[in-house]
């Protein structure tokens, strides 16, 4: 299926994809499930789920994705190879609708010292993968890597090419985030005069933001026609990251009257969607991010306020429960009931089944005991780390650490095993999250090297929790776990638990799962 929009801009997610290939930002298959479930709710139009030929993981994440997510276009990227199309055509076979993007460079640097191709070989390569895709696949994408540094009289020649061998979509990257606005347009507009049925086709725009620029750049693209735009959660991507979704959305929104064209998107469900891609991959949302940072609708200095307070719209140009942020933050309290708790949740946007929200009542009511005040930013750190806390083998049952500025610091734990057993083992390290790491990795019997752990506040006031995210090496792998509580030292113990548990899983499934490895991926993008 070829989906035309003339009326709206369709919003294609890449966040599995290029967001994925980051740094640091792998996710697990279950992850990408959840992440893949959150962009259906927030009703993106395409989401690329992953690079079917890259790894075994990548496949499987594709495939079930595509079996699992019903609504948008579930998308598998491919590089203009036979096996790579083959791959990415049955990944994405089991979704209602499915789309296949290929992709081969095409500037000077890259055909001379990356592919070492001359112009016309790579012209019949793009030809013959748009071809051997369409007959596998009725809808298909053509990305010429690095668009904004190539020719543009060659880069016509080009995308007139695909669009006769059958690609519904053109997409133009600017793949290293070189180009400024007027410059971009103006490409589009030589494109636009210079191939003869370019109107056969839905033109995209995939920006990067090496300069600042993704957003801007995408916006140029859309006034000068551009009718779909590639754009990752919270703009996580290769360096400085892709086209930011919830800008790009909301510029759209507020500035309607200038852009005179919108999204399909549920804006509300923005903030709580980059929550959860926050939380899966531990990237931290900068507080002044636009749209979905803490700070984005905090007004500090006295004249916003009180300006504010005579009409929000002296200051505010957006509503902050239009991106899905309710007004108030101050909010439960010890005597709140389960169905006032239940109310809040789903007015931060979240949508638990019955047992999830019983386990995160059960731990809001055990966070009430201990602190005085519960924001929203409270509330959001249960609900997204239930599921980690209660996925075994192990529980922790106890924790003890004591430090001292004179000697080391001793750590002790009593973990439960889901087959019954129990053990106790203590620890010294040189402070009292090391004590307790290394008592856990004796009572579970594995042995990692830590290589990441930060901290961060979740809400205000002494009593605040702390969220600690723990990235560790083992076996050749990089894993990563999220914990939350009050007490540091006992949110990286649940953090580190939760990547034992994890190795535990893949071990006892004889799986070495693809999570944060480089190695599982393919070199070439
Ligand atoms: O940045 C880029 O050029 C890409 C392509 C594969 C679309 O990610
Ligand atoms: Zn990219």
């Amino acid at each position: 299926m070829n989906q035309r929009a003339n009326d709206r801009v369709i919003i294609f997610d890449t966040t599995l994809r290029d967001g994925e290939q980051a740094p640091g930002c792998s996710m697990t298959l279950r992850e990408k499930l959840r992440v893949a479930t959150a962009l259906r709710d927030l009703k993106v139009d395409v989401i690329e789920a992953g690079f079917a030929a890259a790894s075994p993981g990548d496949f499987a994440a594709v495939a079930n994705i595509a079996e699992q997510i019903e609504g948008p276009i579930i998308c598998s990227l491919a590089r203009c190879h036979p096996g790579d199309i083959e791959k990415a055509a049955q990944a994405v076979a089991p979704a209602k609708h499915n789309r296949i993007h290929v992709f081969v460079a095409t500037s000077e640097i890259h055909r001379k010292y990356k592919l070492e191709m001359a112009k016309d070989e790579i012209i019949k390569r793009a030809v013959d993968a748009v071809r051997m895709a369409r007959e596998v696949c009725d809808d298909v994408e053509f990305s010429p890597e690095d668009a904004s540094r190539t020719e543009p009289a060659y880069l016509a020649d080009v995308v007139a090419a695909v669009i006769e061998a059958g690609a519904g979509t053109v997409n133009i990257p600017d793949t290293v985030g070189y180009t400024i606005p007027d410059e971009f347009s103006d490409l589009f507009a030589y494109l636009k005069a210079n191939v003869p049925d370019i109107d056969k086709t839905v033109l995209s725009v995939h920006c990067h933001n090496d300069l600042g620029m993704a957003v801007a750049n995408s916006l140029a693209a859309v006034t000068a026609g551009v009718r779909q735009v590639e754009c990752t959660i919270n703009g996580i991507g290769e360096r400085a990251g892709n086209c930011s979704l919830e800008e790009i959305v909301m510029a759209l929104k507020t500035r309607s009257g200038h852009f005179g064209i919108g999204t399909a998107i549920d804006t509300q469900k923005l903030y709580p969607t980059s929550r959860l891609v926050s939380q899966i991959t531990g990237m931290h949302v900068p507080r002044n991010k636009a749209i979905v940072g803490e700070n984005a609708f905090a007004h500090e200095a006295g004249i916003h306020q009180h300006g504010m307070l005579k009409h929000a719209s002296t200051y505010e140009i957006m509503r902050p429960e239009d991106v899905g942020l309710s007004k108030s933050n101050l909010v439960l309290g010890k005597h709140s009931g389960r169905h006032a708790f239940r109310e809040r949740v789903e007015q931060l946007g979240f949508s638990p089944n019955d047992t999830e929200l019983n386990r995160a009542f059960e731990k809001f009511k055990h966070l009430a005991d201990r602190k005085k005040e519960l924001f929203d930013a409270d509330i959001e750190a249960i609900i997204m780390n239930v599921e980690g806390d209660q996925r075994g083998p192990w529980i922790l049952n106890e924790l003890n650490t004591s430090a001292s500025t004179a000697a080391l610091a001793t750590g002790s734990v009593h973990l439960g095993h889901e087959d019954g057993h129990t053990i106790e083992k203590a620890a010294v390290g040189a402070g009292p999250v090391e004590a307790a790491f290394k008592a856990i990795e004796q009572a579970a019997g594995i042995e990692t090297k830590v290589r990441n752990f930060e901290v961060r506040s979740v809400s205000m006031g002494d009593d605040a929790q702390g969220e600690v995210t723990v990235t560790v090496d083992y076996n050749g792998h990089s894993y990563r776990g999220n914990g939350i509580s009050t007490d540091i030292v006992e949110a990286g113990a649940r953090a580190f638990l939760e990547v034992i548990n994890l190795i535990c899983r893949q071990q006892a499934a004889g799986t070495l799962d693809d999570k944060n490895s480089p190695t599982d991926k393919v070199a070439t993008i």
